[in-house]
């Protein structure tokens, strides 16, 4: 008799969407009426990237750990998951402007149907607008945590653009930028979906190194999938990142374990921005295994992210943050 298949270490997609979709609901309510501005370019450009929907994975986090840890999510949940939804939002808007990228969930970016100006101060509206929430749940603690969180990507943005155009952009600094600039609000987010359901220390420490792990791999991911994407699932263009001379982690691998001639050539590219120079590149980093290397590095992360959960009790939500650590690294936009 054949062996049985083993069973599923995590839940499918669909399913922790089904199980998250009556909280999500909410959450999305949320963000439609908390969008509203009477100044008529804030709704046109909010509603434009709203709209668009993206994966909504940061609030969902929020909700599955309030589950995870209170059987249910409620009303602070929702509300805590619309505030990471703006926050990351706002810094779309800002990093498109700082990318110079006219694609985003399958639409044009606000930056190339407005302009930059209007890009930069609606997100600085959809920021403000998640501190007014924040401010509604008095709470300190969730204040400190937003405030600490928003620094931190600030932080990160910034180191990134230290690095444009860099060659000697190591494995080391890369992983210092993507923790600032992406990990730090995965970890936020479950984080603080622990906090609202009174969980205890130990338990939201285990929900903050989920989600930083978590925010790892997905931004990985990400990295990878500029380079090996469909562009029409992605939503994005590929390339952005080698276009704006940021050298991510399978071309740090590329340049490396290149022979001399090539990692010449490969900082050449990466300190001139030299998007033209795609075909040689790819050919270079899967000259060196450097997809699967990345992959397997993002892998390495999405396991690290399950084992922080392995104290907690067994429930679906559980599951489903499992499931979501295997959804960030297998994903194809
Ligand atoms: C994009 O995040 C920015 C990164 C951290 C890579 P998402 O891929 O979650 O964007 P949306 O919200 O689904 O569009
Ligand atoms: C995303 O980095 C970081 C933040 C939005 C803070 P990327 O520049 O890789 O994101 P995409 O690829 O434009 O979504
Ligand atoms: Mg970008
Ligand atoms: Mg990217």
């Amino acid at each position: 008799m054949a062996d049985l298949p083993a069973p599923p270490t995590h839940a499918g997609l669909p399913r922790i969407q089904a199980l998250a979709a009556a909280d999500m609901a909410a959450v999305d309510a949320l963000i439609r009426t908390r969008l509203a501005s009477d100044v008529v370019l804030i709704n046109q450009v909010a509603e434009h990237i709203v709209s668009a929907g993206g994966k909504r994975l940061r609030p969902m986090l929020v909700v599955l750990a309030g589950q995870a840890t209170a059987g249910a999510a409620g009303a602070d949940h929702h509300q805590l998951a619309a505030i990471v939804e703006f926050i990351h939002t706002s810094t779309l808007l800002h990093d498109d402007v700082v990318d110079e990228s006219d694609l985003r969930r399958g639409r044009s970016t606000a930056n190339a149907i407005w302009g930059n100006a209007a890009s930069v101060l609606v997100g600085d509206f959809l920021y403000s607008r998640s501190f007014q929430l924040m401010v509604e749940l008095d709470r300190m603690e969730v204040m400190r945590i937003l405030a600490d969180t928003t620094n931190r990507i600030a932080e990160g943005e910034v180191l990134q653009l230290l690095h444009v155009r860099n060659p000697d952009t190591d494995e080391a600094a890369y992983l210092r930028v993507i923790e600032r600039k992406t990990a730090v609000l995965f970890a936020a987010g479950t984080h603080l979906g622990a906090l609202a359901s009174g969980a205890d220390a130990a338990t939201q420490q285990a929900l903050h190194a989920y989600g930083m792990a978590l925010g790892y791999a997905f931004q990985i991911a990400d990295d990878v999938l500029d380079y090996a994407a469909d562009a029409a699932d992605l939503g994005k263009n590929l390339g952005d990142d080698l276009a704006e001379g940021k050298a991510t982690l399978p071309l740090i691998h590329a340049i490396a374990h290149s022979d001399e001639t090539t990692r010449q050539r490969l900082r050449a590219i990466v300190q001139q921005g030299d998007g033209a120079a795609m075909p040689e590149v790819l050919a270079a980093i899967r000259a060196t295994g450097g997809l699967d290397y990345s992959r397997r590095r993002a892998l390495d992360y999405a396991v690290a992210a399950e084992a922080a959960l392995a104290g907690l009790p067994e429930s679906e939500a559980l599951a489903a943050l499992r499931g979501l650590a295997r959804y960030a690294v297998e994903r194809t936009y």
